[in-house]
């Protein structure tokens, strides 16, 4: 049996726990309801369920594939399965975008997530005091971005969390976390959308979210939708390739990434079951997109509840903990690699975060001294995110499905997937040579306008 010199999970389990709590994060919990009901509620969903079906399962088949195929970071296992397939070892920059993409995304993800840390204390001191810790949502959300202190002190504290998970390794840091995060972010949803279902407004919530309004369905929404699906699974980063290297040699991978893919849409659906009956109960515009849904207007609606602070801290604990376990998987990958350089893990993770860490000065920046600076139209953090996540993501994409369907040799394939029937393998390699390329091509050119 083939080991990773990493370490290994210690059971499908593990990878499953890792792997969902990587794709589950800050972009299910507010972005896949808001986009659901703006582009069609059920429509939506169905459109978005047939992109993670046709191309989001077998791009992530594919990626982790290859992962488990090289055993090594993202980096040398693209290049040592490139030479063991006669072709070019340049391949090796699907691990290189990867790596830089996983660093930017990093970067400002830790200044958002920073704010979960900071209203989950809030409402943790709240109940030991009278009356609700947030009273004027508003004011509270204005008095935290508008503190370069604060924006930085909850930034570095999120990147230092991430840093210490992935420094004590794969099975002591990243699969211990998991193993803690995933199921109590699962009891916590759970509980939020029985409060939901008991507060009368769900009735309301299921209209809005899945009512099919076909007439909302425009090429746009196909893009949407398969942009949400790529980013919400966290393909095209290497990040899951990272953590198919820890996977046992006998694990079926088709049946694991299903259940990922299954997993994470069942969140997306769940979170927008426990905000939305919330949001109409107290007749909040539920409209706010992103930031102002999350940190203004549910906590509006905290503020009036009985045991509001109870349920904010729920929440933002949800939030921090899904957050938590996305950044985890943003640096592994680069970690590995520097391991195989020859630094120690802590050296390797302290290096990758403190630099992603001092890049996110920029983003939290974005908000206080450089709110004014503009570049193409958009703030600084809007650029990184803009880099990351709608050129370099869906770039790295493709290079997965192009090297996994065309490059990689047929034996590699074979010994990765030789459980699958035929019948099941030549329709994988269809979507993963022809179709997948092709949609991922279409999200690309569309993101960056030119189509
Ligand atoms: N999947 C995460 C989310 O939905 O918030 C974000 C993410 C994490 C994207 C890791 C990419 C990634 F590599």
């Amino acid at each position: 049996m083939s080991v990773s010199q990493h370490g290994m999970w210690s059971s499908k389990l593990g990878f499953l726990l890792a792997a969902v709590g990587s794709a589950v994060g800050l972009g299910n919990i507010w972005r896949f309801s808001y986009v659901t009901a703006e582009n069609g509620g059920g429509a939506f969903v169905l459109i978005y369920l047939a992109a993670i079906v046709i191309v989001g399962l077998p791009v992530m088949i594919a990626e982790v594939m290859l992962g488990r195929a090289g055993r090594q970071s993202p980096i040398h296992t693209v290049a040592t399965l490139a030479r063991e397939s006669k072709a070019s070892t340049g391949w090796a920059w699907i691990g290189w975008s990867g790596l830089i993409c996983g660093m930017l995304i990093l970067s400002f993800y830790c200044v958002i997530a920073g704010w979960t840390l900071s209203y989950g204390t809030t409402y943790l001191l709240g109940l030991f005091t009278d009356g609700p810790a947030v009273s004027d949502a508003g004011a509270h959300f204005g008095a935290l971005t508008s503190s370069t202190g604060q924006l930085l002190f909850w930034h570095f504290l999120f990147v230092a969390l991430t840093v210490f998970v992935v420094a004590r390794g794969v099975e002591k840091g990243i699969e211990s976390a998991v193993r803690l995060m995933i199921p109590s972010l699962f009891l916590i949803l759970i509980a939020l959308v029985i409060y939901g279902m008991t507060s009368g407004h769900f009735m309301q919530t299921l209209n809005y979210l899945f009512q099919p309004d076909f007439s909302k369905v425009t090429g746009q929404t196909l893009i949407a939708a398969l942009g949400q699906a790529f980013f919400s699974l966290s393909l095209g980063m290497a990040g899951l390739m990272a953590y198919g290297a820890y996977v046992p040699d006998k694990a079926s991978l088709p049946r694991l990434c299903a259940l990922i893919c299954t997993a994470d849409t069942a969140v997306a659906l769940l979170a927008g079951l426990a905000i939305f009956p919330i949001v109409f109960a107290f007749a909040l515009d539920p409209h706010t997109a992103g930031p102002g849904l999350v940190f203004v207007a549910l906590p509006t609606a905290f503020a009036q509840m009985g045991w509001g602070d109870l349920y904010g801290l729920a929440f933002f604990t949800l939030l921090a903990f899904a957050a938590w376990s996305s950044t985890i998987s943003l640096v592994e990958g680069g970690t590995a690699y520097l391991v195989e350089q020859g630094l120690s893990r802590p050296v390797a993770a302290v290096a990758l975060g403190g630099g992603a860490g001092t890049l996110g000065i920029l983003s939290a920046l974005s908000f206080t001294h450089l709110k004014d600076v503009s570049l193409f139209g958009r703030n600084l953090m809007d650029n990184i995110d803009f880099v990351a996540s709608n050129v370099l993501l869906p770039l790295g994409g493709l290079g997965i499905a192009v090297f996994a369907g065309w490059i990689l040799s047929e034996k590699l394939r074979h010994e990765q997937l030789g459980g699958l029937s035929a019948a099941t393998y030549t329709v994988w390699l269809t979507l993963v040579r022809y179709v997948a390329p092709l949609l991922i091509g279409l999200i690309f050119l569309s993101s960056i306008g030119l189509i």
